[in-house]
């Protein structure tokens, strides 16, 4: 049932790009040029603003696709972890979507952040692997992530998932507002059907993850750096790593560095850098030079154009395949899953039911 991996958790890593075409498939037309929502729609014109609520990692999801949508479509996206949106008595302006981001869909807080908005936003949505769960049922439409049944407490492929259906929505909002021409909309529907074949060819890094795994494994800390949507997957790539092999783990926006956090850098510290070569990517060398300065150990991860323009001198790196901007988010969520793993399997810790934790949170 683990189909010949170790662990459940390496197997859904393993599932992405299957899950994702999947994912694909179901959202948008066999000629791959444009997209379909499932009954009723969503038109994106109806709405000012969207908030986006969720807990650990699908609040990363959130995080992340809150780039996107002010990027890609031009709309005002707020986030909230659930557990403070749902007592911070935020005021919800009737031209709001929410959009609720749950793999469980039955996770307390997420559930009663919902419950909150019920009467108050115009749409509710709710991202989901169970279309029968709770939150499935209270809203008023319910979008499947399609991932199957995740295993592993460590969320993964959930994960990628979200980002694959919360991307699509971006692109949907920013057709329905006329922010992106059709011909820029099949564009970016088209770079998103390469998303299966990039993630194989991050996958096949594996084995190269595992050997710098095994020096991160005698680490006590860890920092994680990305900036602009790579920012929320330097979050999502610091709690992977705590919560399965129990080595702290932080992540930062790489230009927040100088304002504390740089005052943690030293020679045992391990620092991973996520540089996909994007509009940022100057300025994430110009901040990782800047860590190399104080005696910090870089992990860079980049493509192979990065590795041969930032790569002198840095400890580690790992090669990703070069990606469209957009997608870099879900591509490079395959190699910090990846030296979660790893790490975690080098610690001996138990990989598939980390200690403390649950696979859904149905308690506040
Ligand atoms: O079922 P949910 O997506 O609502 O769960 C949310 C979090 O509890 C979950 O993502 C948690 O952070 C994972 N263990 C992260 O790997």
């Amino acid at each position: 049932e683990k189909a010949g991996h170790k662990h459940y958790m390496s197997k859904e890593i393993f599932e992405q790009p299957t899950v994702i075409s999947e994912a694909l498939n179901y959202y948008m037309s066999a000629d791959g040029a444009s997209l379909i929502l499932p009954e009723p729609g969503i038109d994106f014109t109806k709405y000012d603003r969207i908030v986006m609520v969720a807990c650990g990692t699908a609040f990363y999801a959130c995080f992340t696709a809150k780039y996107w949508f002010e990027q890609i479509a031009k709309v005002p996206v707020e986030v909230d972890i659930a557990s403070e949106f749902r007592y911070r008595e935020a005021p919800i302006s009737p031209r709001t979507l929410a959009i609720y981001v749950s793999q469980s869909g039955e996770t307390a807080d997420t559930l009663a952040a919902l419950r909150y908005t019920a009467g108050k936003a115009e749409t509710i949505i709710t991202v989901t692997n169970s279309s029968e769960s709770s939150m499935a049922r209270e809203s008023d439409m319910s979008l499947p992530i399609l991932a199957g049944v995740e295993v592993g407490v460590a969320s993964t492929k959930a994960f990628s998932c979200q980002l694959t259906v919360l991307l699509m929505l971006a692109l949907k909002a920013a057709q329905d507002r006329g922010v992106l021409s059709e011909d820029e909309i099949k564009t970016q529907l088209s770079a998103l059907r390469s998303l299966p074949g990039l993630l194989n060819l991050a996958l096949d890094q594996s084995s190269a993850i595992s050997d710098v795994s095994a020096l991160l494994a005698e680490s006590s800390d860890v920092l994680f750096l990305g900036r602009g949507a790579m920012y929320p997957l330097a979050l999502e790539g610091a709690l992977k790593l705590k919560e399965i092999s129990y080595i702290h783990a932080e992540g930062y926006a790489s230009g927040e560095l100088k304002h504390g956090p740089i005052a943690l850098v030293d020679q045992n510290t391990p620092i991973i850098v996520l540089a996909p070569r994007d509009k940022l990517f100057e300025k994430t060398v110009s901040n990782m030079q800047e860590v190399m300065a104080r005696g910090g150990k870089v992990l860079l991860i980049s493509d192979e154009q990065g590795l041969k323009e930032a790569g002198d001198g840095v400890w580690q790196t790992i090669q990703m395949p070069t990606v469209p901007d957009a997608l870099a988010p879900i591509l490079y969520a395959v190699p910090a899953q990846l030296l979660a793993y790893h790490t975690a399997v080098a610690k001996g810790t138990d990989v598939d039911q980390p200690r403390n934790l649950a696979k859904s949170v149905t308690v506040e």
